[in-house]
């Protein structure tokens, strides 16, 4: 049976029989009585297995060691005065698989450095534990997000013959060590995908509203807490939808995760807000219950100049691209919560993003949230052939790769936006972890690619 199952049911399991299969997590031993904790991965919290010298095998089971797999036959015994409300009184433990002796995750805790070293057993540590079943259920609540309102799931691909639509470096994909790309496998310079938004524009043109959830490339060689050269990417795309309505899906679908994750995680983020950050479930409980604020580049640039001299890049102006600290100061400081930023130079952003009439910001919005930075990257698109076309001549883009990208603004054009949320960012944003190397099961960042 499941620990699951039998603490759901506890009203029912007073003295019933039950057989049940995990993990040790501890074994300790006293003169009369000994405790086992056992995970079975069904729920975060453990079964406390209870055993005496009655039981045939006592010694035996009191030498059984952390990690171990094994089995369990025992009745259930509810202990409404102690700190778990079951227990299970074992009559017969069996061992599965014993645990060498050099069995990483000892009782002491080990740094998020060390858990790195080891991604195959890492997920056992609480701090992980509690992580992916996190990310499990934050994808559901995407799907749920997403699903419930009409969206159609697109699966883009993740080896692409475009040119990168400028964001980072890509990785090249070949069977070949000369770089001939014509005799390739494809015939042309193949890539690891940066993001499935072009791709996913004809089907918004066809379904309306859409989204793809994948894995998407970046060979970035920034060394930071929050850049992964793999992470995973959420990118609706909506036709019919101007920035503003962008906006309100952004806002509304990061309160949807927040109340998912508290109604459907509760242990989870229980320990993150006990052993992680103790602010993060008042935290997110407050931006769920917010009005996110909306901001203009321009605005923006001017709180920084007044706030000049309290930045290592002092240099603020018109034009440039905020440095991570910038955007701190603005949703920390300033905002104190997320907060859009709109309507930035055309220079700092995507070729594809709408151009204002301004003649020189497009209609972006990036939401900032405190601690992680950059959560979402979006805007309203360009439908205009031929201001699109201008603008990538302007920028000396490769177009025959992506004519059949500008061929949609001929064939049924509209007003569309969408946007990218960094799921690995929002893990980080949701649990106060601080690293990206935490919250993914096997990141891959510069020089660190484990198994
Ligand atoms: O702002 P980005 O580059 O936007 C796009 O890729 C657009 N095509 C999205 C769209 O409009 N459909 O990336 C979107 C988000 C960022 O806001 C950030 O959260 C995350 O993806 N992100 C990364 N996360 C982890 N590691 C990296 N190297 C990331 N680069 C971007
Ligand atoms: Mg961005």
């Amino acid at each position: 049976m499941l620990v699951k199952k039998i603490k759901e049911k506890a009203d029912q399991m007073d003295g019933q029989q039950v057989k049940v299969q995990g993990w040790v997590r501890t074994n300790r031993k006293s003169k009369n009585v000994a405790f086992l904790e056992l995970n079975d991965g069904s729920c975060f919290s453990n079964l406390q297995v209870v055993y005496t010298p009655q039981m045939e095998g006592f010694e035996e089971a009191s030498k059984i060691t952390t990690g171990s797999a094994i089995e369990v036959e025992g009745r259930i015994v509810l202990t409404p005065e102690s700190k778990q409300p079951l227990e299970l009184q074992a009559e017969k433990i069996t061992v599965l698989g014993m645990a060498d002796h050099d069995y990483p995750l000892q009782k002491k805790r080990a740094s998020f450095e060390y858990m790195r070293e080891i991604p195959h057993i890492r997920p056992r540590a609480n701090t992980y534990y509690a992580m992916f079943r996190l990310r499990s259920h934050l994808a559901m609540a995407i799907h749920r997000f997403f699903q419930d309102r009409g969206f159609v799931y697109v699966h883009t691909p993740e080896l692409t013959g475009n040119d990168a639509e400028g964001a980072g470096q890509v990785f090249t994909v070949t069977t070949r060590d000369d770089q001939k790309w014509e005799e390739d496998f494809f015939g042309k310079h193949a890539q690891l995908t940066v993001s499935g938004q072009l791709h996913v524009e004809p089907f918004a043109q066809t379904f309306r509203n859409v989204y793809t959830f994948g894995p998407t490339f970046r060979a970035e060689n920034s060394n930071t807490t929050r850049h992964a050269a793999e992470f995973w990417m959420i990118e609706p795309e909506m036709a019919f939808a101007d920035l503003s309505d962008n906006m309100d899906v952004i806002e509304e679908m990061v309160k949807y995760c927040i109340n998912y994750v508290l109604e459907h995680a509760p242990e989870e983020m229980a320990f993150f807000e006990k052993q992680i950050d103790h602010d993060c479930v008042n935290r997110i409980k407050a931006v769920a219950a917010s009005e996110f604020k909306r901001m203009p580049y321009t605005e923006a640039i001017a709180e920084l100049e007044k706030a000049k001299g309290q930045f290592e890049n002092n240099n603020i102006y018109w034009g440039m691209d905020l440095e991570s600290e910038h955007e701190r100061y603005i949703c920390e400081k300033l905002v104190n919560g997320p907060v859009f930023l709109t309507d930035y130079p055309e220079d700092i952003k995507a070729f594809y993003m709408k151009q204002n009439e301004d003649g020189k910001t497009v209609a972006a919005c990036d939401l900032l949230v405190p601690y992680v930075g950059e959560l979402v990257g979006g805007s309203q698109r360009e439908e205009n052939y031929d201001k699109l076309k201008a603008r990538m001549d302007e920028l000396g883009m490769e177009e025959s790769t992506l004519q059949w990208y500008l061929d949609l603004r001929r064939w049924g054009g509209c007003v569309h936006s969408g946007f990218g949320l960094g799921f690995d960012r929002m893990l980080m944003y949701l649990s106060g972890v601080q690293n990206i190397r935490d919250v993914q099961p096997y990141p891959r960042t510069p020089r660190n690619m484990i198994f």
